[in-house]
């Protein structure tokens, strides 16, 4: 296979969105060695695609706000399958994590007396969204990058991880390649941090751009780590529908939280048609009780547009399926109305949600300030991923940690908007942590020359073989089996189709051959993403299987109900002695007193 440079750190990132930034800027300010390493270029994450806010209970804009209430609007949002030891700590930490990157050079949006804003999002009781514009993931990034370049982290771009290797039970490195050169590269490591994000690429419409292949939930998998919740998969109800080629874009929740309405294509606001049981204490009777709760009334209540997005997500299939949609396939987002009730509403429009205003007039030509926006909904997050000890932060495999989208635990069945990038500022610095304590505490684990040799014949696999079919055609069939059997409205028998259609699926993948040579070769990089492909794809298939009721993001219409006997459980699934993927189901740990008498209290 060649020669393969070697180098070694205390702790290595994998992942250098929000979370893996994070974990890098603690691990290095606890004095260990850090590599930093991204399948992309430094910049690029999905943590962007968390426009309109960051959620942490400031209280700046409504003092009745507290990390109780933020606690319990999150476990609600998860419908109580949630890691309720991270939503705590969630909650309490998320505050100073947010005053943090404020003192590191965020330039949040102000309040008239000069605190940071915040915006309303679905779920949550007050509005507790610190945002810039529409475009917070993104300062998030220029922040955490400004601040970690400082550290003296080493950063890897373009490089993309194949395989974890361990020493015994417990983690040694991480073998690589990188994308330019198609050359491979060895990292030892007393610790790992994986924070490589989510799934979305396993679905054919989706916010995610090409990296997000499930990596990390795969790697650790292999590495025989558990992973929990993978039948939770988040479709925000929001994308861009029209022109197909940006199908899937982001469409902020930030438009509905700064007043924005759904529409069906008979003008009809149909989302007061149908408010769940759990919520209708706290939604609007009237649009005008809506709207004044978007403009800060504090005697009004929520508009249903900004109900979980699970649900808002169902509400919108159901507007498509029933005839009542967009000309091409969605529903319309009004936030142009506003200037029947407000003055000057075209500017509020573009200094609240500029992002927004210039996608939609570059790529659709729509002017958001005057024309309603043709929406539909788009796999956006995995609540599921690597089971973690919610302080630590570390996997079932010693020395392998997790954190942000990778990791599981926070969000339960369903993420309320704006908890992702609380997630990953919390739990991507207790990561970094942790992950760094461990190195101190462990010697480096010693690696397998053969085991190198092996993970470099299998990346180099695809060349050897002949005749075989491209991994582009594997790749968008699996994307469009899990869209269409496996997507917002699940049910038995598809799901069965989906299964056998992941066996079939992975022996193809097998036989997949690729031309040319190693440097920057896309098929190839597809060729290796496939693994990771079917490995999340499988587990996600396998996880909703098991789980017959609906629930969070889960929505099975044989199973319509939610059924109390599935809150008391999580799926776990791990591979077992004989290579093949097993389920059980893990029981939720009763919840803390004292955290049961808040949840009671509140609710
Ligand atoms: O709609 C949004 O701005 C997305 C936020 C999130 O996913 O947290």
């Amino acid at each position: 296979m060649g020669d393969y440079q070697t180098h070694e750190y205390d702790v290595l990132v994998i992942g250098a969105g929000g979370a893996g930034l994070r974990a890098a800027i603690e691990a290095a300010a606890q004095g260990t060695t850090v590599g930093l390493v991204c399948k992309s270029l430094l910049g690029k994450a999905h943590t962007v695609m968390a426009e309109g806010g960051v959620a942490a209970a400031l209280a700046n804009v409504d003092d009745r706000d507290n990390w109780k209430v933020h606690f319990t609007d999150t476990l609600r949002g998860g419908q109580y399958l949630n890691n309720w030891r991270m939503a705590e700590l969630h909650a309490k930490e998320a505050p100073d994590r947010v005053r943090e990157l404020e003192a590191w050079g965020a330039m949040f949006d102000r309040t008239p007396d000069g605190r940071i804003l915040q915006r309303n999002f679905g779920g949550h009781k007050y509005p507790r969204l610190a945002h810039v514009g529409d475009r917070t993931g993104l300062e998030m990034i220029r922040t955490l990058q400004d601040h970690g370049i400082h550290q003296g982290i080493e950063v890897h771009m373009e490089v993309t991880v194949t395989t974890l290797l361990k020493d015994g039970d417990r983690i040694a490195g991480a073998f690589a390649y990188d994308r330019e050169r198609g050359r491979f590269r060895l990292f030892r490591a007393r610790a790992i941090v994986l924070a490589t994000g989510g799934i979305g690429r396993a679905f054919r419409i989706t916010s995610n751009s090409w990296e997000y292949t499930g990596d990390g939930q795969s790697l650790a998998y292999h590495a025989g780590a558990a992973l929990q919740d993978m039948e939770f998969v988040q479709f925000h109800p929001t994308g861009m529908v029209w022109p197909p080629s940006v199908r899937g874009i982001l469409v902020t929740e930030g438009v509905r939280g700064e007043g924005g309405v759904l529409l069906n294509s008979k003008g009809e606001r149909f989302m007061f048609q149908d408010i769940p049981e759990n919520y209708r204490a706290q939604t609007a009777d009237t649009p005008e009780e809506g709207w004044r709760y978007t403009q800060g009334d504090k005697n009004a209540r929520r508009p249903p547009e900004l109900l979980t997005r699970d649900h808002v997500a169902r509400c919108i299939m159901r507007e498509v399926r029933e005839g009542r949609g967009s000309p091409h396939g969605g529903v319309f987002l009004d936030i142009a109305q506003i200037k029947e009730k407000l003055p000057k509403a075209a500017e509020h429009i573009k200094k609240k949600l500029p992002s927004m205003y210039h996608q939609f007039k570059q790529l659709a030509d729509i002017d958001i300030t005057t024309t309603p926006m043709e929406i539909g909904p788009t796999t956006h997050y995995v609540m599921g991923g690597v089971r973690v000890d919610g302080d630590t932060q570390m996997s079932t495999v010693s020395g392998l940690f997790a954190a942000g989208e990778v990791a599981a635990g926070l969000h339960g069945a369903n993420r309320l908007g704006g908890n992702s990038l609380s997630d990953l500022l919390v739990f991507g610095r207790r990561a970094g942590e942790y992950a760094a304590r461990f190195a101190k505490d462990h010697q480096p684990g010693r690696i397998n020359s053969e085991e190198v040799e092996a993970a470099g014949r299998e990346a180099l696999a695809p060349f050897d073989r002949s005749g075989g079919e491209s991994a582009y055609q594997v790749q968008h069939e699996l994307q469009d089996m899990m869209q269409d059997l496996v997507g917002i409205v699940r049910v038995e028998k598809e799901m069965e189709r989906a299964a056998e259609g992941l066996g079939a699926l992975w022996q193809r993948a097998a036989k997949t051959t690729v031309v040319g040579n190693r440097e920057y070769n896309p098929g190839w990089h597809t060729a290796l993403d496939l693994k990771a492909l079917l490995t999340v794809s499988e587990a996600i298939v396998r996880s909703a299987l098991a789980r017959k009721e609906s629930r969070g993001g889960h929505f099975r219409d044989d199973f319509p109900a939610k059924d109390p006997a599935y809150q008391t459980f999580n799926c776990v699934v791990e591979k077992g002695l004989d290579g093949g993927m097993r389920l059980r189901k893990e029981p939720i740990p009763e919840l803390r007193p004292d955290l049961k008498a808040i949840v009671d209290e509140l609710k």
